[in-house]
């Protein structure tokens, strides 16, 4: 819809006895509320290219509920508390796996079978992926990208000067590397976030310590989280920590990024978002490995829409829904996004270099969920790790973690 034609619509509404009523009115009708969390830097400039696709291909108007805050961390107890409420949005963002399914079995969304076969997106997907937008056979959701979570970003400069010249790949070249930082007076050697960011370093650690299999475990209830080797590991951890940022607890994930783009961290452990918003806050000088002792093991995680129950504008649901799953929509949102493509038909030459790389490494690496945001956790699962893991934030204490760590994976299984 264009934005003239949504104008002229509103003004025809002024006119009409349902402009008074409100819900009902013409310009209601139009609009679609897309509830996300993508509020600032390069999450708004990939929303704003999904958006300007949605302009082209609907007679609807895109209506911003986005609720800022990295990982969704307003966001979700705001959704949580309109569901309730029978104040649904139009649509809302959700993450592929554990965290959709809580989704689909309170019964708060819609099934999408139908329009996957109308639309053919069962082809145009890998079939693994929908298999985690999936319960008892019905798709429930629509995904617009695959990001990857296990990056270790660089301030270039802040290492070159430090003399740190060779990419860590292993654990003790990380913890060699950032030694070597901190003796030269760089105040955060790994820059990290809150709960949920911290949730990630650890995950990355445990890939390391427990390999694919043995971190997928964690999750499914195949790797015992009280044995020794997750001790470790939870060690490896601790000792990480002391070389982030000590007010770590009060940033989120942008926050840590700036400490990176202002020189005052070398690394960055984040997801495949952040160099969009190092790019849109004008910071080049960066560079990235996978997590050290990763390898070639590929974490990821799926943001997806959905149709609410409830929806007041099910029809602009549809075509919103529509566009997150063209090619010319992921390609608008993924190019600004940072994350790829989720349909397989896809030209990496379209995309910027780190991109084509991940396009390559998602069909040969080896692929483990993350819990932080939501693949391999429930919801219920996820609150409980960032809380134990905000706990051992400020208590060090590793075998609490450990055990609190275990409680909150086992809520995780669904
Ligand atoms: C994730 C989301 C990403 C990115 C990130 C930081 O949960 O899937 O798309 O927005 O949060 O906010």
């Amino acid at each position: 819809m264009r934005r003239a034609a949504v104008a002229a619509v509103g003004a025809l509404a002024l006119l009409s006895p349902a402009a008074c009523g409100g819900a009902d009115s013409e310009a209601d009708q139009k609009d679609v509320e897309v509830f996300t969390w993508w509020a600032d830097g390069g999450e708004k400039a990939g929303l704003d290219g999904l958006v300007a696709t949605f302009d082209e291909q609907c007679d609807y108007s895109f209506v911003n509920g986005a609720v800022a805050g990295g990982a969704g961390s307003n966001a979700k107890q705001v959704l949580a508390s309109r569901l309730q409420q029978g104040d649904a949005p139009d649509t809302f963002q959700a993450h592929a796996g554990a965290e959709l399914s809580d989704y689909i079995a309170a019964g708060q969304v819609e099934d999408l079978s139908a329009l996957y076969e109308e639309w053919g997106l069962t082809e145009a997907l890998p079939s693994g992926l929908i298999d985690n937008l999936s319960v008892d056979g019905k798709i429930y959701s629509v995904p617009a990208n695959i990001h990857r979570a296990n990056v270790l970003w660089t301030n270039k400069s802040v290492l070159s000067d430090a003399g740190v010249t060779a990419e860590p790949t292993t654990m003790a070249d990380f913890l060699a590397a950032l030694e070597t930082l901190k003796a030269k007076g760089v105040s955060a050697p790994l820059a990290i976030g809150k709960d949920w960011s911290q949730l990630m370093l650890l995950e990355a650690v445990l890939i390391s310590d427990l390999g694919p299999e043995g971190f997928n475990g964690l999750w499914n209830g195949g790797t015992d989280w009280n044995s020794p080797d997750v001790a470790k590991g939870l060690e490896n951890y601790k000792q990480l920590l002391s070389y982030t940022n000590a007010d770590r607890d009060t940033y989120d994930w942008t926050d840590a990024g700036k400490l990176l783009m202002d020189g005052k961290a070398g690394f960055f452990l984040m997801g495949d978002w952040a160099p969009s918003d190092f790019e849109a806050k004008g910071f080049a000088d960066f560079g990235h490995v996978a997590f050290p002792g990763n390898g070639d093991t590929f974490q990821w995680l799926a943001d997806s829409f959905v149709l609410p129950q409830g929806a007041k504008n099910p029809e602009g649901t549809k075509c919103w829904l529509k566009t997150v799953g063209s090619a010319e929509g992921q390609q608008a949102f993924n190019i600004k996004k940072g994350s790829i493509p989720a349909r397989t038909d896809v030209t990496a030459t379209d995309y910027p270099a780190y991109q084509q790389s991940a396009i390559e490494a998602w069909k040969t690496a080896t692929q483990v969920p993350s819990c932080a945001h939501g693949a391999a956790c429930s919801q219920g699962a996820v609150e409980a790790a960032n809380s134990a893991i905000g706990k051992f934030s400020s208590d060090q204490d590793a075998a609490g973690l450990q055990k609190a760590m275990a409680a909150a994976a086992a809520l995780g299984r669904n």
